[in-house]
């Protein structure tokens, strides 16, 4: 779809606002600084990314062709490569990402970086996925590992396949739970709900990532971090998913529980203030 004009509506609580009718990003790739289209790039099949997941990456959205709290992500790169021992030279990864950033134009849509054991900096603009005004969720349980903690690595396998298992028993997406029942966030963004009429999220102490638009949601909002068991999930007043594409999404119902609002009021709150910083930024 190189060079095709494409237009995205993102519709919320049913009317369409003004300001998301943008032009999608054209579908372009940067491999170690050598840039063309996303589906014609390629690199050796021996790169332990690709037949390890061995590797960390970034996903940041764009928009009128600037990539939001790129700062934040290019920092929790940093640390999920120390993590994992994986050396990499961020100013040519940065020089790179620039550059492709100079093709998007105005456009909305996603840049991800892709840092591989094999020693590429893989740089891609895409459009931003598709997502439902609202969305439902059914548990998976899921263990977190935790030599991966603070690290967000390419072995994405057991998240994608959560969110399969989800849709296999018709729901829009997962919700993690661990063996024990303690709730954690989806596969990929992460998790608020509001119990006693107050907002919160999942502690990082629970081995969750260390979401950006968590951060913010926090910031902006005052949620606390408290430890939810899957028992007290029939008790939710509200519930939403905070990640960097979806910004906030309501939450209609858990595990085929309707939950009383979606949106209620603290979900409508976050997804207007988060918004009004980035228009802001
Ligand atoms: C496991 C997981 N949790 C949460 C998130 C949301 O993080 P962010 O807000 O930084 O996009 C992601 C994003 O991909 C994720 O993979």
């Amino acid at each position: 779809m190189v060079g095709a004009d494409r237009y995205v509506i993102v519709v919320f609580q049913g009317s369409a606002r003004p300001w998301s009718v943008l032009r999608d990003v054209d579908e372009l790739a940067s491999v170690n600084g050598t840039i063309g289209p996303a589906e014609e790039m390629t690199i050796p099949v021996t790169d332990d990314g690709l037949l390890r997941g061995d590797g960390v990456f970034e996903v940041a959205r764009l928009y009128g062709g600037r990539p939001y709290a790129w700062d934040e992500h290019l920092e929790r790169l940093q640390r999920s490569a120390a993590n994992v021992r994986l050396e990499f030279d961020l100013d040519a990864a940065k020089a790179e990402v620039d550059a492709l950033l100079a093709r998007a134009g105005a456009g909305d849509g996603t840049i991800r970086l892709v840092i591989t054991r094999g020693g590429r900096r893989i740089a891609i603009l895409a459009p931003l996925p598709a997502h439902r005004p609202t969305t439902t969720l059914a548990t998976v349980t899921y263990a977190p590992t935790r030599v991966l903690d603070a690290v967000k690595s390419l072995s994405y396998a057991a998240n994608m396949l959560a969110g399969r298992m989800a849709a296999e028993s018709g729901a829009g997406e997962a919700l993690l739970v661990t063996p024990h029942g303690r709730v954690l966030e989806a596969p990929t963004s992460a998790f608020f709900y509001v119990l006693d009429g107050r907002l919160h999220t999942p502690p990082l102490a629970d081995h969750i990532l260390d979401s950006i638009t968590r951060r913010h949601v926090l910031e902006l909002t005052g949620a606390t971090a408290r430890v939810l068991h899957r028992d007290q999930l029939a008790e939710l007043e509200e519930a939403f998913l905070a990640s960097t594409t979806r910004e906030v999404q309501p939450v209609a119902a858990i595990d085929g529980r309707a939950l009383p609002r979606a949106p209620g009021p603290h979900t409508v709150t976050a997804a207007e203030w988060l918004r009004q910083r980035i228009d802001a930024s």
